[in-house]
C-alpha cells in the first residue's frame, strides 16, 4: 500500500499492488486547453502528445499491464484538414522518437483502427513500431488511430460473416470469445478502468464492445493537464469501487 499526497492536501490511496490490469483513456480537451491559453488548437494537441508520453511511461513504471488510448477517432475526419495535418505529423513525430528509444523502454506497442487512410509514410512508422515491439514483456500500449467501436464492430462482422461462407466458422457456434478474436483488440483484455478527462459524460464511439463491464472515471481536467497525480486519483477511484459483473 502506498500513499499520494496530491496537491489539494487530500490523501490519495493507491494499492499498487492490486492495480487494474487494464487503463483506457479518452484524450480529450487538447483543443480547451490551447484556447485558455490564447493559443491555436494546435498546440493543445502537442501538449497532448507530450503528456501521452509522460502518462504512458509512468504506466509503464508502475507495472500496469495495459494502457489504450483513443487517439484520433472514425469522426475526427471531420475536422479542418490543418488540424488533422497536425495532429497527423505530431503522430509521426512521437513515432519517430518512439522507435529511436525503443530498445530502452522496451513498451509494447500495437495500433487498433483502420489505418489504411494515413499516409504510406506514417502506415510504415506504425508498422515498423509495432514489428520492433512484438516481442517485448511487460507494458503494451494500444494507440486508437482512425478508431470507432462501431467501425470496429462492422469489420468483425463482416470478417466472420466471410469464414461462414468460407466454411470456416459456423454461425450457430459463435460466442464472445470467439467474437473479440475478430475485434482490433484480439489477445487484450478488456479495460478495467475507462478514463475521460476535459468533462465530457460520453464514449464517443470508444471500445464499445470490450467497455462493457468497465468501471468509469470522468474529470473535468483536460487532457494536457491530466497529470500521473490525477491518473492516481482515478485508480484510487477505481480501487474502491465494487465490481459485481452482474453477481452479488
Ligand atoms: C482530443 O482533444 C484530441 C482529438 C480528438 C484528436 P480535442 O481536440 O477534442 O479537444 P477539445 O475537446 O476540442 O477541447
Ligand atoms: C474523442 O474526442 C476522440 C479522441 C479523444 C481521440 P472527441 O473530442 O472527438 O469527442 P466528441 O466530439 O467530444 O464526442
Ligand atoms: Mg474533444
Amino acid at each position: 500500500m502506498a500513499f499520494f499526497r496530491p496537491k489539494e492536501d487530500r490523501q490519495v490511496q493507491v494499492d499498487f499492488d492490486h492495480l487494474p490490469r487494464h487503463i483506457a483513456i479518452i484524450m480529450d480537451g487538447n483543443g480547451r486547453w490551447a484556447k485558455k491559453r490564447g493559443l491555436p488548437r494546435t498546440a493543445g494537441h502537442a501538449a497532448g502528445a507530450e503528456n501521452f508520453r509522460t502518462i504512458a511511461t509512468y504506466c509503464k513504471d508502475i507495472g500496469l499491464d495495459y494502457l489504450t488510448v483513443y487517439a484520433f477517432s472514425t469522426e475526427n475526419w471531420k475536422r479542418p484538414a490543418e488540424e488533422v495535418g497536425a495532429i497527423m505529423g505530431l503522430l509521426k513525430k512521437y513515432l519517430l522518437e518512439a522507435i529511436g528509444r525503443m530498445e530502452r523502454d522496451r513498451v509494447k506497442m500495437e495500433f487498433f483502427g483502420d489505418l489504411s487512410p494515413l499516409t504510406p509514410e506514417l502506415r510504415e512508422l506504425c508498422e515498423r513500431t509495432r514489428e520492433i515491439s512484438k516481442h517485448y514483456e511487460g507494458c503494451q500500449v494500444n494507440i486508437c488511430l482512425n478508431y470507432g467501436g462501431r467501425d470496429e464492430l462492422l469489420r468483425a462482422a463482416r470478417a466472420y460473416a466471410q469464414d461462414c461462407l468460407d466454411g470456416k466458422a459456423d454461425p450457430g457456434d459463435l460466442g464472445e470469445e470467439q467474437f473479440s478474436n475478430y475485434l482490433f483488440s484480439r489477445g487484450v483484455p478488456d479495460p478495467d478502468l475507462v478514463i475521460r478527462p476535459s468533462g465530457e459524460l460520453r464514449l464517443s464511439n470508444f471500445l464499445l464492445w470490450q467497455s462493457a463491464y468497465a468501471e468509469f472515471y470522468f474529470t473535468d481536467v483536460l487532457w494536457p493537464d491530466f497529470t500521473k497525480e490525477e491518473l492516481l486519483k482515478a485508480i484510487a477511484a477505481f480501487q474502491g469501487r465494487s465490481r459485481r459483473f452482474g453477481g452479488v
